[in-house]
């Protein structure tokens, strides 16, 4: 069980965040040593956590940023990352974002669809600029992830179908203020398998080889995100096995010298570092179940009620006690807002603390205000 700094919880109103930086320094430490080839660029994915105090660490840490919106470019550049450092994703860029990711010299737009290209190009040839850009490829590749977060197969909303690719590179080669960079994968989220980035990677060299035999040269192969954690035993792996990862694509990628991959990983960055804090409000007898009502629920923390996900539940203030069963609910008007059935936890009581672990990621940045209530606060610690 991780150790928490209990008695400077007391004066905290839960729930909360709580991060520990000095797991994330090592992360990213793990992250710099495996990555540690000259043309291999390591982006951020900001959609995972865009707590500013975070954002500091991965910026000092020299990792670029993937973002999905407007708002994330903001919450970047105010971070301290450069623009060129920021690559730029996403099926529906509104006119006024593409405006501004250009404005703020945008590393590279991760282009899903013809009408997109063109709306790019119009922009940046009105701001006198070339914007440069990545095609996002569907590989049609199954990253045995939940069917919410696999992304790479042909009946998803995302990326260009391969067959649809030669047309749209054809269009992007006549426009005066596209610049061709690349090409852009992302095959899924929570992968825990190395099969379906080896599967990933025969798929991109097959067409990197396809392009060239045509004359057609990618300076830049992003390869998107996806590398999974260990929910089950966060303590076990603290750090994902980024080595492993990383060994995949040198190993598999056949790259040209000057070729550069990116990668956009968010989970695998920073879910290990972050625990949603809760108290308990109730321990509420049923006829035959006992509930551990809580204050915390799916608006501070979605993942339970939306992917049936699961995060490890410790009783963080009586770790010593008799073990019983209980199904650790919030205390939202849905009866999705539960975080655990039967959950095997030492005896709880009204006042205890208990800590949902691994939810660095797409925890706080997903948290809602349904029920009228406050988005929740967060802390940081260092060792
Ligand atoms: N690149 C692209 C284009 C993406 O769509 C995503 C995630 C990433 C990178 C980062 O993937 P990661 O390394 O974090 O797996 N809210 C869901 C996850 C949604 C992921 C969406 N895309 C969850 O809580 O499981």
């Amino acid at each position: 069980m991780a150790r928490f700094p209990i008695a400077d919880f007391n004066e905290l109103r839960t729930p909360f965040y709580f991060y520990d930086l000095s797991l994330l320094d090592r992360t990213l430490a793990e992250i710099k040593r495996t990555a540690r080839d000259a043309n291999f660029k390591v982006h951020y994915a900001i959609k995972a956590n865009a707590n500013p105090g975070i954002l500091r660490r991965i910026q000092a840490a020299g990792l670029g940023v993937d973002a999905v919106s407007g708002g994330e470019i903001l919450a970047a550049t105010e971070a301290g990352f450069d623009g060129s450092k920021i690559v730029y994703a996403g099926v529906g860029k509104s006119d006024d974002e593409i405006r501004l990711a250009l404005d703020k010299g945008i590393g590279c737009f991760n282009v899903e669809s013809l009408p997109e290209l063109e709306a790019i190009a119009a922009i940046a040839t009105e701001l006198g600029v070339k914007a440069p850009v990545a095609f996002r490829v569907n590989p049609n590749i199954d990253a045995h992830t939940h069917e919410y977060i696999t992304t790479g197969l042909s009946e998803n909303k995302f990326g260009i179908d391969l067959e649809l690719l030669p047309g749209v590179l054809d269009a992007a080669s006549k426009l005066d203020s596209i610049r061709i960079k690349g090409l852009h994968f992302h095959i899924g989220s929570q992968i825990t398998e190395n099969e379906p980035f080896v599967m990933l990677c025969d798929t991109i060299n097959r067409l990197v080889d396809e392009y060239a035999a045509k004359g057609i040269r990618f300076d830049t192969i992003n390869v998107g995100g996806g590398l999974g954690i260990d929910y089950a035993d966060p303590d076990r792996h603290p750090i994902p096995d980024f080595e492993t990862y990383f060994k995949t694509f040198r190993n598999h990628l056949r790259l040209r010298p000057d070729q550069e991959v990116h990668f956009e990983l968010g989970r695998s960055v920073v879910a290990q570092c972050g625990s949603l804090i809760t108290r308990v409000l109730y321990v509420k007898e049923g006829l035959s179940k006992r509930f551990a009502i809580v204050d915390a629920g799916m608006t501070e923390l979605i993942r339970p009620a939306l992917y049936n996900a699961h995060h490890k539940i410790e009783n963080i203030s009586s770790p010593a006690g008799e073990m019983h069963h209980y199904d650790v609910v919030g205390p939202i008007c849905e009866s999705s807002d539960c975080f655990g059935k039967d959950e095997l936890l030492p005896s709880v009581r009204r006042g205890d603390f208990l800590a949902l672990r691994s939810a660095g990621a797409y925890g706080e940045i997903m948290a809602s205000q349904y029920n009228c209530r406050p988005l929740p606060m967060s802390y940081f610690f260092e060792t």
